[in-house]
């Protein structure tokens, strides 16, 4: 069942209970009655339950649907090009918009991962996405929470910034619409697999996890343009090298501390990155993945020769617990 207004109650369907047809052409006519006439807006990040949305709804309202793509500045090399142009290519119209500034602006000067997280939180939703609604005219908005989001939102472990009615927030009221949220029920696998019967490709349904505050989350210390480009081309590298590991996650983080290096027979007090590596299940926990010594060697070349200003790059071979798997 979905969410209308206030209350809501609900049921995971659990992959192995999942009908596949069935489930989708009963999410395109609930969404199609709910609607009507009206029009909704849903913001696409390229992420395996965004993408679903977006499917969905577009089937049941077409044009009716305006969907965004919303720069943040924090995406990875390409990204949102890429996404754009691999949803025109399925028929839907996405929307790129820029808003750089404003994540920059709110993150200016902050240092802790909590302030860091709330920034991006407060800049997302109310700043960019509730005022481009509001702007477009919809009285429906959709949103790709899913189960675990909802677990993890009252077990207190997470604060995810698409659960709003769970805060105690009448979206009605404090922004003129109404949520609806078709994947509420469903867990990330069986995600997956209506993402793979909707006809999205496989680099979509097969996406490694990534975290919602993107690049912010590898870089310790201050969000800078200049800091997510560093961060950016290094994750270009580690994606490059890694991604035939069959490694559940694996990403590079940006540090604060600098350490001593040479760089043309002078000293260069240079910047630090930390590559991790994960074998998970379901990221509650994870393992380092023992990586090949001559990909760990070709890590650090190409890092260090291809990122300005990098002279150290370190492996992780801690687990989770203790560690988590990102670094913010
Ligand atoms: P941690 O770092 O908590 O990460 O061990 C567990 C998994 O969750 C992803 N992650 C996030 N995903 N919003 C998200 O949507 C977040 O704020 C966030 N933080 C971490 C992370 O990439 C890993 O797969």
């Amino acid at each position: 069942m979905m969410m209308e207004g206030g209350k809501m109650k609900f049921e995971e369907v659990k992959l192995e209970e999942l009908h596949t047809e069935e489930f989708i052409n009963r999410k395109t006519e609930e969404i199609s009655s709910m609607v009507g006439d009206g029009l909704a807006v849903n913001a696409l990040s390229g992420g395996v339950d965004s993408s679903v949305v977006t499917m969905l709804a577009h089937r049941a309202l077409g044009d009716r649907l305006k969907s965004y793509f919303i720069d943040s500045g924090l995406m990875r090399a390409g990204e949102p090009e890429h996404i754009v142009g691999l949803f025109k290519k399925l028929g839907v119209r996405v929307e790129n918009i820029d808003a750089k500034k404003q994540f920059f602006g709110a993150l200016k000067g902050k240092t802790d991962p909590e302030e860091k997280r709330e920034a991006i939180t407060q800049t997302f939703y109310p700043i960019v996405f509730a005022r481009l609604a509001k702007k477009s005219g919809a009285t429906y908005v959709f949103q790709g929470t899913n189960y675990t989001d909802i677990e993890e939102t009252v077990a207190g472990i997470k604060r995810q910034h698409n659960i709003i009615e769970q805060l105690g927030i009448d979206p009605q009221e404090a922004y003129g619409y109404k949520i609806i949220e078709p994947l509420i029920q469903l867990r990330k696998p069986a995600i997956r697999v209506i993402a793979e019967a909707l006809g999205l490709p496989a680099e979509i349904y097969n996406r490694p996890p990534f975290p919602g505050p993107a690049l912010a989350a590898r870089v310790i210390g201050e969000v800078t343009p200049e800091r997510v480009k560093t961060v950016r081309k290094a994750t270009q590298i580690v994606e490059a090298l890694l991604c035939d590991t069959n490694a559940f996650q694996y990403l590079a983080i940006l540090h604060q501390d600098r350490v001593t290096g040479i760089r043309n027979g002078k000293r260069d007090y240079g910047m630090q990155i930390e590559v991790r590596c994960w074998d998970s299940e379901d990221a509650k926990t994870g393992r380092p993945t023992a990586l090949p010594h001559d990909i760990l060697i070709r890590l650090a070349e190409r890092i260090t020769s291809e990122v300005p200003g990098v002279v150290s790059v370190t492996y992780n071979i801690t687990p989770k617990p203790p560690s988590t798997i990102e670094a913010v």
